[in-house]
């Protein structure tokens, strides 16, 4: 017999995470299953109750309750914890415990496209919410010392930096300002909702001051190719999309329940598939 695992959300109907994760089950001769279950933010504690009774093993947790999920699990890790959000739910003998694989998910794949190691980089993050919050922490949190923040609201992007409990070199600094001085990163990380659908033609800086060897990163997979992204092409600067931050994420979560390593590779060849 194998375990259920899943995912809570709502929306989660498009959810892609069934489908990778099933398919690494598959692949590893596995029976068990994982599904997405919809639950309204209202319905948040009878739902955690519910999949305690089905004895599900393990599940994501996605956009509301990444927060909101926090009260009611039995221990959180100290990532998740520094993060403040949890992404992954461990179910150990009924006690449930947080995890947050979004900040290492997104950094072993930004690895993928770096030629240097990781903290010889200059990194720009924009935005400062959750998920800006994660992959600074993280990055951090790994020896990166030179780590600026730029935001439409600078006093956020101003928090994140004082919050940080690691040290680094950090400026929090306003777009425009940012903008301006472009070239002093190797790494320009977008984290906000700006070229999201359905205004997929909005970027978010203008990249004509980037160093000619910048990554520039984009959290975002759908689109898979954001215009911040084909505005890197044109440069022809090295353009990395979110699709591997969304497939390290689920096989850390995977690795987590199962203590098996999923096939990176279907994963990601899944998600292209689908998004066309
Ligand atoms: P997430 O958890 O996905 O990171 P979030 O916590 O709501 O989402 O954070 C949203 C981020 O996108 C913030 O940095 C926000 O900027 P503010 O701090 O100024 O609100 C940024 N953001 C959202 N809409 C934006 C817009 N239209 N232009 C620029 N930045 C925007």
């Amino acid at each position: 017999m194998g375990n259920v695992y899943g995912l809570i959300g709502c929306p989660v109907a498009h959810s892609m995470s069934p489908s990778i994760h099933n398919a690494a089950f598959l692949e590893l001769n596995s029976q068990s299953y994982y599904q997405a279950f919809h639950l309204d933010p209202t319905e948040l504690k009878e739902g955690i109750k519910a999949l305690k009774l089905l004895n599900i093993k393990g599940f994501n947790v996605t956009i509301p309750h990444k927060v909101s999920i926090l009260p009611f699990l039995d221990e959180v890790d100290k990532t998740a914890k520094l993060i403040g959000a949890v992404n992954t739910v461990v179910n150990e003998n009924g006690r449930l415990i947080g995890y947050n694989t979004d900040g290492n998910g997104y950094v072993e794949s930004l690895q993928t496209v770096l030629t240097k190691s990781l903290n010889e980089h200059r990194y720009l993050i924009i935005g400062a919410g959750g998920a800006a919050r994660a992959i600074y922490y993280t990055l951090a949190s790994k020896g990166c010392s030179d780590i600026d923040v730029c935001n439409r609201t600078i006093e956020n992007a101003g928090m994140l930096v004082q919050q940080c409990p690691y040290e680094v070199n950090s400026k929090a600094l306003s777009i425009k300002d940012a903008q301006e001085h472009l070239e002093n990163y190797d790494v320009v990380i977008h984290t906000t909702s700006v070229g999201l659908h359905p205004n997929v033609s909005a970027s978010p800086i203008k990249l004509e001051k980037a160093a000619t060897h910048c990554v520039i990163s984009d959290i975002v997979y759908n689109p898979i190719k954001t215009t911040l992204l084909k505005n890197a092409e044109e440069r022809g600067l090295i353009a990395h999309n979110g699709v591997g931050m969304f497939v390290h994420q689920a096989a850390l979560s995977f690795e987590l329940w199962t203590g098996q390593k999923p096939n990176i590779k279907t994963m990601t060849n899944i998600v292209y598939d689908k998004l066309g």
